[in-house]
């Protein structure tokens, strides 16, 4: 019998009921002040939680604290008993004045806790995760991100087990105990939303170094991780001190403590998080060597340092009103990630990079049964709401109005928004509100962005009339429906846009920055009196689609001489995916333009070795099946494949010079990194035209290799190759690395990825495999997640990979449901692929949703899916 929970007509669980945003209220009580006192072990932690609270306005209501698995062993107000109550999870106090200290205590078992969410252990240290309602789960707390507390934190533990304390703000007392325990005290000025309490215990040896701040105050800054692992700490050290003064000199932000600690630990549901003043990372956006690490892990350490550290401002000094927001400190800070990166390394392959991602992940999200809005209007469990939307879909809203408004106004409008909200959480409204204010822009019709969800498509098509020298540019938009919305008005949509001489590329006239408001809209450009070609959403200025009808030679022409590298890029792009879609349509492949354009690309000189790297993948599967509307994951592989051989076979020459001009590991240089990816991509189409010769070349490449960068290239390529030299490589991978876990996430990851036949009955190995554990989100998502995102192979006519996706969430989510949600989404995609396929899916989520006893975040993705 199906499970009555997943029936629409029913009303859901009380537990997993949607909470809405227009039903917003303000807090009842404020809590102005915290002590938390913790006793801390991994089997046992009591914490008494002493809370100043006051009445917010005239109201009779008790005080409701939430909890999760917590259960009060003491509750007192104002030293004496109380008469508390349970309600479901919350604790309700009754108080009768307006203001009263509420003292509890829990007792909570750090090893106990699989959710990662919380106080956990992870391997012998104690630490917390608190975003976004973590911290109900170690004291009773209003635990909602607009009640701002000043905390004062005592933590008590074995000094041999747990010599190094840590937590926000400032140490301010130490000292030794009985029964050899110590304890520390630490006290963090600024007021801060409970969702950035965190804590550290542990064994954990410290990569110190200091910044001077644009005023001239010194901060200590540390990097704490176990001892053997400093030497890995120089990179996110340098990134931390680079993003320091980035953002001084680009946002005229000073950090505000005297301290700066990050931590890294290997058990984490995500990438890291921004505590005030106690960073805590996933080990693997902190630790990197040549060795262990590639260019592109580098990359991310430097990319998510920047983040968390940028988040002292956009989320913490600045925060959060309520979840719905959460794209107004993610959105921004992810924008400002992305800017400082640009800034750091290669601009325009950096925008490539960011645009391939939002591509591949928010542009699915957005056109499948859990697409949303940037600002959401309703969730059953907020941690299901840290999309691609929300954060990459997030920061191209910001990047539109920094476009819009011109550098100059964006910053007198990120001033102002700093100056205004200082020490309060805000909405996105806010945000858009001080960059209007701040730059007498009128963005009322902009604001459509932050609540209509769905990747709107635009149709481009240009007309020239030589004898009046006049270029009309007619422009049309269409925003599709999405769960929930329907009918949407049309968008205001910044397009860069300029017209190329046919002739030589040479811009005629200048760019242009259209705004596209109406559902149809053209623009005319005047003396236009040679043939123009269109270059258009330059810079990827608006995050949509765009048709145009240009023919095969405009895009070679573009792809060889538009100056936007973006559009340069993209036209490149254009044409393989052309080829691909008429192949998979049945036409017979031609490759042509595509191989010219690539050809071209590969001996220009002035174009650095990233770019050209970029400008020759050819679009991944699942991006050529977000173009189809019933995707045959076969016809998209044969396809793909027949063009990357195309390539291979006909640029051997280049290709080979490619591949055969690499960097040693130790330049870390941008031409440096950009031999290697250049050298990796060419490998890479080699063996896709000459699979034995790609078999030697690889493991050459392999064997050869000084650094992880080039190592991983080249098992890549051996993943995918029915040859003696994958065995090897990857034996020899493993017995290399087996001790190193974040190495080891690789070796789990490559094959997972690969495309072969056999690739699923190896999948369905590795998760047997002695090194597998589900426990570890790392490992995990190494092995479901690569293989999840692997179309051809998952996608298994069979259903097998269906089957064990399935298998996995079910599993995953009796120990760590937000990790088993975020696994949900391939099988969403169901309605997009041919009949048997969408109904072998359908199935699988189906059986989940029988499933007794789901979390609600697992409830939520399924059963979304399914309606
Ligand atoms: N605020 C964090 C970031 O983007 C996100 C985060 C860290 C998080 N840990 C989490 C979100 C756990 C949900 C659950 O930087
Ligand atoms: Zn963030």
């Amino acid at each position: 019998m199906a499970d009555t929970r997943m029936n629409p007509e029913a009303p859901p669980a009380p537990e997993h009921a949607p909470i809405f945003r227009k039903d917003y209220e303000p807090p009842r009580w404020w809590v102005p002040e915290i002590h938390l006192d913790l006793d801390l072990s991994a089997a046992s932690t009591r914490v008494t939680a002493t809370l100043e609270v006051t009445r917010n306005g005239d109201h009779d209501e008790p005080l409701r604290l939430a909890g999760d698995e917590l259960r009060p062993l003491a509750v007192r107000v104002d030293g004496k008993d109380a008469a508390w109550t349970l309600d479901g999870d919350d604790l309700v106090v009754p108080i009768e004045g307006d203001k009263a200290t509420v003292e509890t205590q829990v007792e909570i078992a750090p090893e106990k806790n699989s959710q990662l969410m919380g106080l956990y252990a992870s391997g012998g240290l104690l630490c917390t995760q608190c975003e976004s309602e973590g911290f109900r789960r170690i004291t009773f707390h209003p635990d909602r991100p607009d009640v701002l507390s000043r905390y004062r934190v005592t933590m008590h533990a074995d000094k041999a087990r747990h010599p190094v304390l840590l937590a926000n703000g400032n140490e301010v007392e130490t000292g030794d105990e009985e029964d050899g325990r110590h304890y520390a005290v630490w006290e963090d000025p600024f007021p801060k939303p409970s969702y950035l309490f965190a804590l550290v215990a542990g064994d954990l040896a410290a990569n110190r170094d200091h910044f001077t701040t644009m005023s001239g105050r010194k901060v200590d800054l540390a990097i704490w991780v176990r001892e053997k692992d400093l030497p890995k700490t120089a990179h996110a050290m340098q990134a931390l001190k680079d993003s320091m003064k980035w953002d001084e000199e680009v946002y005229g932000r000073e950090y505000d403590l005297d301290l700066f600690n990050i931590v890294a630990v290997d058990d984490f549901n995500f990438g890291a998080m921004e505590n005030k003043g106690l960073n805590i990372f996933n080990s693997r956006y902190i630790l990197a060597d040549e060795d262990t690490a590639t260019d592109g892990d580098f990359d991310n350490i430097a990319g998510v340092v920047a983040h968390e550290y940028f988040h002292n401002w956009s989320g913490n000094r600045v925060t959060c009103r309520d979840w719905f927001q959460l794209s107004l400190k993610e959105g921004f800070t992810v924008f400002r990630d992305q800017c400082f990166s640009q800034d750091m390394g290669s601009e325009a392959v950096k925008r490539i990079e960011d645009v391939r991602l939002l591509r591949a992940v928010q542009f699915p999200e957005d056109s499948g049964p859990l697409a949303h809005p940037v600002r959401p209007e309703s969730y059953i469990e907020i941690a299901n709401f840290y999309t691609a939307t929300v954060y990459n879909k997030g920061a191209e809203l910001i990047r539109m109005m920094h476009t819009i408004l011109g550098p100059e106004k964006f910053r007198a409008g990120s001033d102002l928004y700093f100056d205004r909200h200082d020490g309060e959480a805000a909405t996105c409204e806010d945000f858009v509100k001080a960059m209007e204010d701040a730059s007498g822009a009128d963005l009322s019709q902009f604001r459509l962005w932050y609540s209509q969800a769905g990747t709107p498509t635009v149709t481009a098509h240009l007309d020239h009339d030589p004898a009046s020298g006049r270029a009309v540019l007619r422009l049309q938009q269409e925003v599709p429906d999405t769960p929930g919305q329907t009918d949407k008005q049309p968008m205001a949509i910044p397009l860069r846009v300029a017209l190329l001489s046919e002739q030589s590329g040479e811009p005629i006239g200048e760019e242009r920055l259209v705004m596209l408001g109406e559902t149809r809209q053209s623009v005319t450009f005047e003396d236009v009196n040679e043939p123009p070609l269109l270059s258009i959403n330059r810079g990827f200025s608006a995050p949509v689609t765009i048709k145009t009808d240009r023919d095969d030679r405009e895009l070679q022409l573009l792809a060889a001489s538009d100056p936007d590298p973006f559009a340069r890029y993209e036209a490149g792009q254009d044409l393989m995916m052309r080829a691909l879609l008429s192949a998979i349509d049945g036409e017979p492949l031609h490759t042509d333009a595509a191989i010219e354009a690539a050809r071209a690309t590969l001996a220009d000189d002035s174009l650095d070795p990233a770019f050209k790297a970029e400008a020759l993948i050819v679009p991944s599967e699942s991006m050529i099946g977000e173009r189809l509307d019933s995707i045959d994951p076969d016809k998209v592989h044969g396809a793909r494949d027949a063009l990357r051989k195309a390539i291979g076979e006909a640029l051997s020459d280049p290709l080979r010079a490619a591949q055969a001009d690499g960097a040693p590991g130790a330049d870390r240089s941008g031409e440096g990194m950009g031999k290697r990816k250049l050298r990796g991509v060419a490998l890479a189409t080699l063996a896709a035209a000459d699979p034995a010769e790609g078999a030697r070349l690889a493991k050459a490449h392999y064997d050869a290799a000084d650094n992880m960068t080039d190592r991983s290239h080249a098992l890549g390529v051996l993943a995918s190759l029915d040859a003696p030299e994958r065995d090897a490589a990857f034996a020899d991978f493993y017995a290399r690395y087996r001790e190193d876990s974040l190495v080891l996430d690789k070796w789990f990851a490559l094959q997972a990825m690969a495309q072969r036949e056999a690739a699923l009955d190896e999948v369905e190995a590795l998760a047997c495999h002695p090194d597998f554990s589900m426990k570890n989100p790392n490992r995990l998502r190494a092995l479901v997640g690569s293989f999840s995102a692997n179309q051809w192979v998952f996608h298994h006519a069979s259903g097998r990979g269906y089957k064990l996706l399935a298998d996995m969430i079910v599993a995953a989510d009796k120990l760590n449901p937000q990790v088993a949600a975020r696994m949900v989404p391939p099988l969403g995609r169901w309605r997009r692929f041919e009949p048997g396929r969408a109904q072998l899916m359908r199935e699988a989520l189906e059986r989940i949703a029988g499933e007794a006893g789901l979390s609600k975040d697992v409830f939520e993705q399924v059963s979304k899916s399914l309606t």
